[in-house]
């Protein structure tokens, strides 16, 4: 891995083992992107010339230049296309036309001020200056390479060296020029139980991409987006993923230009979004992640995976295996009291469950959505001897405790309303408009913050928890804070999110022993920005062993399986009213972090006898299943079928899960090839005794049984003999 800078070309080359991304100073000072993939050993002039055209002597602004030339960091000077950064003078004229000023190359990488991103072990930064020469604004831009990875880390640092207040009204993350539009372009989208659909359709000229306006990543949309050559498939051919670290409004764009160059972009949501400089000043941008694979989309994905496991996720419980859990919250939603509680903690006990989770509706007078969110006191009602009894009962019975907070909220029927109606989020004289019967907390205010986090720390404290799931259920719009001036109202968003991640790192870190899971109406903000606090998130509130195979496969494009929360839960199943077997809602929730979330005091023993048999697996595989390399094998997008497998990294075990919806008349065994494995290996499969070359698994394939019936699985353990 290196980053070279060769002076007599003005090329700089960031390379590992396998990538290359490679751009270059045209006149020596304008930054223009020459090659993102697979690795080259040598920069030519070929390959200089041919992207950014003009040679020293030749440069010349007044060609339109910048409009034709794939930019590193486009501004709207000179280039006509949509910019990366966009910046308003104290005169409200607008001109950045940044000029190479300097460049640094250092070990690992820069933090990002108050902003979550990933660690730099092993990894080399290359910080490059940019500068207006006339208002004296900077721009650093920062690339990180990987020995481990093969994603670039790239974000932006805009800085008021001028001796004016500027306007930031744009300020993107990233932007890469490609050749051509010969890709198809993938990003996820959906609602509530619905989160992370994968849509695919090929580049056309114009503007396409996805985006939130929500004030948070969304269970609309999702911070990614996947550039893939036409003929990629899944362990073939070229993939570019971008993902954003970010749990804000965003945007990820392409634009197919008129010369068909595919301008894709990266960052937060400009609409509503500006931030005021003082001279001296700065501005950071989020880190955007560039993944590159010559491997398909499963490769992509690996090096995803890679990524959250190295250098994102922290803390206690981010490598290792996690407590098999019992949420109350589709056992009883806000019916419960203790007696309730401990019945259904028990039963978890006898079921060989680890960790008992009272979800919603332990505080305040809470009997639904529509109180007491601020009110992070015991419901003495439900809990008469308050929420330290209930855990040391719980506690007592040799589980876990665990607890759901939403410390973001806060309800209108609430004390802390009540006291302070001016601390949400709201502009004077409009409806102050309730989306599941809340208003948002003004996270931008300290005074907030700090009475939250004592609150929500005290609360944790007297729970004596192990566990706690952070939730947050409404998006947020009409944006207005009491104490911010006006010219600074459009820095609400990204303060709001600033104000969620100092939040999450103080209370993080008050409980470095207790695991934290991130929740957001479901999966609502499941993106990489929340990884950085927090090991795990609820994928979404759907647990229908179906839904749950579309909806893991493609948040599987990104993130592994140690981070998807994923449960059992009754059937028929609440959200889509489906029954499935217990095997196969199991063999799905597996692959995620997982836990139970059904009435456990209705079911018959032999049920419980089932799960308690089903916990012991979990716990055998967990390590292979978390850890190991992931492979989809087979979409759900595209039939009646899933299938995905997970290998060990020295490739001696496997876990192989395949899921069929309905069942066909007639229909006959069927072999799916796998992947991953060592084809000069024998594997036994540790259930049924058989034994199999790794050449015949994934060259010929394995034999999947003709299903009896809906929602049927099977599930492969193999493990190498030889
Ligand atoms: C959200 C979560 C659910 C549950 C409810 C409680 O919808 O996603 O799992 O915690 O809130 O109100």
């Amino acid at each position: 891995m290196s980053i070279l800078f060769d002076p007599s070309t003005s090329v700089f080359h960031l390379s590992n083992d396998r990538v290359s991304y490679i751009f270059r100073l045209a006149g020596g000072k304008y930054p223009m992107h020459v090659h993102w993939g697979r690795r080259v050993r040598k920069v030519t002039d070929r390959m200089i010339e041919r992207r950014t055209i003009w040679t020293e002597e030749t440069f010349s602004l007044n060609e339109t230049a910048f409009d034709f030339l794939p930019m590193e960091c486009p501004t709207f000077a000179g280039d006509l296309r949509e910019g990366m950064i966009h910046v308003i003078h104290e005169n409200g004229m607008s001109a950045l036309l940044l000029e190479y000023e300097s460049h640094r190359i250092m070990t690992g990488k820069p933090a990002l001020g108050a902003l979550p991103s990933a660690r730099g072990e092993g990894a080399e930064s290359l910080l490059l200056t940019l500068r207006d020469k006339v208002s004296g604004v900077a721009v650093e831009l920062c690339y990180t390479i990987y020995s481990d990875v093969d994603v670039i880390a790239r974000s932006a640092r805009i800085i008021n060296g001028g001796k004016t207040a500027v306007t930031v009204d744009k300020a993107l993350s990233a932007c890469v020029d490609f050749e051509g539009y010969d890709f198809n372009l993938t990003t996820l989208s959906g609602a509530w139980t619905r989160e992370r659909q994968m849509y695919t359709r090929p580049l056309v000229p114009g503007d396409q991409g996805t985006s939130s306006t929500r004030g948070a990543s969304s269970v609309q949309t999702s911070p990614f987006m996947m550039l893939a050559r036409k003929d990629a498939t899944e362990e073939r051919g070229e993939v570019y993923g971008f993902a954003l670290c970010y749990s804000g409004g965003f945007e990820a764009s392409v634009h197919v230009d008129q010369h068909f160059i595919s301008r894709a972009q990266i960052g937060i949501q400009p609409f509503n979004f500006s931030w005021q400089l003082q001279p001296g000043e700065d501005f950071q941008t989020p880190e955007a992640y560039l993944c590159y694979s010559c491997e398909g989309m499963g490769g992509m994905s690996r090096s995803f995976h890679a990524l959250v496991h190295n250098h994102i996720t922290t803390g206690k419980f981010a490598h290792s295996t996690r407590p098999i859990l019992c949420n109350n919250w589709e056992a009883t939603y806000f019916d419960f009291n203790e007696e309730k509680l401990l019945s259904l903690a028990l039963c978890a006990k006898e079921a060989d469950i680890d960790l008992f989770v009272l979800d919603d509706g332990w505080f305040g007078h809470r009997n639904g959505d529509n109180s007491s969110l601020g009110d992070w006191f015991d419901d003495l009602n439900k809990l008469p001897k308050g929420l330290r009894h209930l855990s040391d009962e719980i506690h007592a019975l040799g589980l876990k405790f665990g607890l759901w907070i939403e410390p973001e909220m806060i309800s209108v029927d609430s004390e802390l309303y009540r006291a302070h109606p001016d601390w949400c989020i709201h502009v004077p004289g409009y409806p102050r408009i309730e989306y599941r019967n809340q208003l948002v907390l003004d996270l931008s205010r300290d005074e907030v913050r700090d009475h939250i986090v004592d609150v929500i720390i005290a609360a944790l404290d007297r729970g004596n928890v192990d566990y706690v799931k952070w939730d947050m259920n409404r998006f947020i719009n009409m944006w207005g804070s009491a104490s911010l001036p006006a010219q600074r109202q459009q820095e609400l968003g990204h303060r709001y999110i600033l104000g969620v991640y100092d939040m999450m790192r103080r209370i993080t870190q008050a409980f470095p022993d207790v695991l934290f899971e991130s929740c957001a109406g479901g999966g609502g903000r499941f993106d990489l920005g929340m990884m950085c606090f927090m090991p795990q998130g609820w994928c979404t509130d759907d647990t229908d062993a179906w839904m749950r195979c579309k909806i893991q496969h493609s948040t599987s494009f990104v993130f592994p399986p140690s981070t998807m929360g994923a449960h059992v839960s009754a059937v028929p199943n609440h959200q889509t009213g489906r029954s499935t077997p217990l095997a196969t809602r199991a063999a799905v929730a597996m692959s995620g972090t997982y836990g139970y979330e059904f009435d456990l005091t209705n079911l018959p023993a032999e049920e419980i006898a089932e799960i308690r048999k089903l916990n012991k697996r979990v716990r055998q595989l967990q390590p292979l299943l978390f850890y190991g390399d992931y492979y989809r094998l087979v979409s759900p997008y595209e039939g009646n079928e899933a299938a995905w497998m997970t290998v060990s990294g020295d490739k001696r075990e496997a876990v192989v899960t395949h899921v069929c919806a309905q069942a066909v008349p007639n229909m006959k065994d069927k072999l799916m090839r796998l992947a991953g494995l060592d084809p000069n290996l024998t594997y036994r499969d540790e259930d049924t005794g058989m034994t199999y070359g790794g050449d015949e698994l994934m060259y010929y394939g394995i034999i999947i049984k003709k299903p009896w019936g809906d929602y049927m699985s099977q599930q492969f353990y193999l493990k190498a003999i030889d």
